[in-house]
């Protein structure tokens, strides 16, 4: 038997931990946190975002990083997105150490060991849609085997929005293109 729950309670599961990097117009960088989100073409990432700071930042300088939370990174990926950049310097606070991307005007958050670094191709404060375009990605080679990024060495993490928890993502259990194919 199941069980109904209104549309708001609804479960979207999993849920990423995305922090986005930016600058504002005096080269001050800050970091939020975002669930709601996803990729949407190849080289290309789409994110559900309120107006924030960081809003306000990318509307300035037309870029944004994306680093995905961790296990080891956790409490300040947390911290991320309970602090605003409008009124502390979330990056000084979480101890975090940051150096320009080479590719767009935004910060790579040394403390994460994978980041996107994206151009803003749209962004509408209407519909809180941002879509950005995947110019480069920067792995920690820490994170690496073979030279693939390993979710084993990064240990990402995803958000449970039904017990406001985060989860460790888990074993591989399957192959891609691969399983299905005895059924095809
Ligand atoms: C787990 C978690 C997920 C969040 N997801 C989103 C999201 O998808 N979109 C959004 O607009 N805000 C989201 N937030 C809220 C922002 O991170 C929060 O408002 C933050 O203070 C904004 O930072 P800023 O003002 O420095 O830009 C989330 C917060 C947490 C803790």
């Amino acid at each position: 038997m199941s069980v109904e729950f209104e549309a708001k309670k609804s479960v979207i599961t999993p849920e990423g931990v995305f922090i986005i990097g930016t600058y504002d117009e005096n080269g001050v960088p800050n970091a939020m946190n975002a669930a709601w989100g996803g990729q949407s073409d190849y080289s290309e990432i789409t994110l559900f975002l309120g107006k924030h700071k960081t809003t306000e930042n990318i509307e300035k300088t037309g870029a944004f990083t994306v680093a995905f939370g961790t296990v080891d990174t956790l409490r300040i990926s947390d911290y991320f997105g309970v602090e605003t950049g409008s009124k502390v310097n979330k990056i000084e606070r979480a101890g975090c150490h940051v150096h320009k991307s080479a590719h767009v005007n935004a910060p790579i958050i040394e403390e994460y060991p994978l980041t996107l670094e994206c151009k803003c191709r749209k962004w509408d404060p209407e519909t809180g849609i941002l879509v950005g375009e995947i110019v480069s990605m920067q792995a920690d080679e820490s994170i690496l085997t073979d030279g693939k990024v390993d979710q084993g060495k990064l240990k990402p993490i995803i958000f449970d929005a039904a017990n406001l928890t985060y989860r460790a993502v888990g074993d591989v259990v399957g192959k891609a293109f691969g399983d299905g194919m005895a059924l095809k």
